[in-house]
């Protein structure tokens, strides 16, 4: 059965960026890629990702002669100017109503055939999927660091039930179940 899930690394302070979208915070951090919750095994349950527009733009540029997924993509925007990167699925659309994000969900599950649609972020994009009831599950990968200020891990009231947690190199990542009302 599909779950929904919000999978980031975070700093311990909350949050996932810094405020001009840096990530140095975390790229230069030890990790071991085959250890316990690693991502690559997380990302092998995935079946479809969905993003909003400040991550594609940190991922395009970043990364700008590859895509890193296979799986189908959403890139949610009101922006006309964001283009695809060439021969990706990706498809790039607004859902800002409950009853938009409800439908793109609907297709996102479809399309993950039985996979997890990953919520890449932001934190206020999961937000509005656990807003409309639709999110499952969070799993962070805490970094040894705070920052201060940035973009925030989730930004509402989100009650947890922690189900899992393991030490990764620097990281401790822990995944929880979200309590829906
Ligand atoms: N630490 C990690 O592992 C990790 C993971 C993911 C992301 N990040 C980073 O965290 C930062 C997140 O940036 P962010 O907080 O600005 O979040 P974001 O979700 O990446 O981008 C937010 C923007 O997406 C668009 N959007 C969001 N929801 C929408 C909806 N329902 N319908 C239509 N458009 C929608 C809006 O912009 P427009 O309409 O103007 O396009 C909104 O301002 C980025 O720097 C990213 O690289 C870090």
């Amino acid at each position: 059965m599909t779950r929904t899930v919000y999978n980031t690394a975070t700093t311990l302070d909350g949050f996932i960026a810094t405020s001009d979208h840096s990530l140095d915070w975390l790229l230069s951090r030890q990790i071991d890629q085959n250890g316990p919750m690693n991502h690559a095994d997380f990302e092998k349950r995935v079946g479809a990702i969905v993003m909003g527009s400040s991550t594609y733009r940190w991922v395009r540029e970043h990364e700008p002669e590859s895509w890193a997924y296979s799986m189908p993509a959403w890139v949610l925007t009101h922006r006309q100017d964001l283009e695809p990167h060439p021969g990706a699925d990706i498809r790039i659309t607004a859902a800002d109503t409950p009853e938009a994000l409800t439908a793109l969900h609907t297709e996102m599950v479809a399309a993950a055939g039985g996979r997890d649609v990953w919520v890449v972020g932001g934190g206020d994009l999961a937000g509005q999927f656990a807003d409309a009831g639709l999110l499952d599950e969070v799993v962070v990968s805490i970094a040894p660091v705070t920052i201060g200020a940035g973009a925030p891990l989730l930004p509402r009231h989100v009650e947890l039930v922690r189900t899992e947690w393991a030490v990764n190199g620097e990281f401790v990542c822990v995944r929880y179940d979200v309590v829906k009302a």
